[in-house]
């Protein structure tokens, strides 16, 4: 299933609670919140305050990826902020699978994410293990960017080794998705798809029920 899950840092944080409603009035599944540490990535973002306040007022999944140097340090309080994904770096982890371990002992769904650079190969032992591969088709760090090309290369190179293990793992896509290559986009494989300015920026509403009768 395609599921569609805005990033809230491009939101009005002085009118998110009402952005989120909208969106998951238009009926979009997830929500994506990009939580950075001014370590693994340059820019910090916001963390646990936000995720609860929200987590109490929306039913939307909550997708949670952690652009933090160690992410296990964090699991736990990130899963009693209510989230139901949690994504960790495969760079940003000491002992990934460790850090795969916290996230499904409290039965939540685990997400592996992967920067532009970083090959396929890392998940080699633990594809199986894990939930979703969160694919960045951009540097992480910051909203706004270009879609760098290539990374649909590994998009597709996924989806391959996917099917033929017979697994039924999610790809997330996040960085620089706009009407315009979505559909090349979910072509490659990709069935989760992050988007911040594309929704954000502009009239809400009409932007999700786009993305999603897009994506259906
Ligand atoms: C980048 C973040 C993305 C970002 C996407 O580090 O992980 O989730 O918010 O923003 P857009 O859709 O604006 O590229
Ligand atoms: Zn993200």
């Amino acid at each position: 299933m395609n599921c569609l899950s805005p990033s809230i840092l491009a939101a009005d944080f002085t009118r998110l609670g009402e952005q989120v409603a909208a969106i998951e009035n238009c009926g979009a599944q997830y929500l994506h919140f990009d939580v950075m540490d001014g370590l693994f990535v340059p820019n910090i973002s916001f963390g646990m305050p936000v995720l609860r306040s929200l987590r109490a007022h929306t039913n939307l999944m909550m997708d949670v990826h952690l652009m933090i140097q160690d992410p296990a340090r964090y699991i736990a309080q990130v899963a009693a902020c209510g989230a139901d994904i949690i994504t960790v770096h495969a760079e940003a982890c000491t002992d990934l699978n460790h850090a795969v371990d916290l996230i499904k002992e409290r039965d939540l769904l685990a997400g592996v994410a992967l920067s532009p650079a970083t090959p396929l190969s890392v998940l080699t032992y633990i594809l199986h293990r894990i939930d979703m591969v969160l694919i960045m088709t951009v540097n992480p760090g910051q909203g706004g960017q270009p879609l760098i090309p290539y990374t649909l290369d590994k998009v597709r190179d996924l989806k391959k080794i996917i099917d033929r293990k017979g697994l039924k793992t999610d790809i997330e896509v996040d960085g620089g998705i706009h009407f315009e290559n979505l559909e090349t986009v979910l072509d490659a494989g990709a069935n989760v798809i992050v988007a911040g300015s594309t929704i954000f920026h502009g009239d809400i509403e009409e932007n999700t029920s786009r993305m999603l009768e897009m994506m259906k």
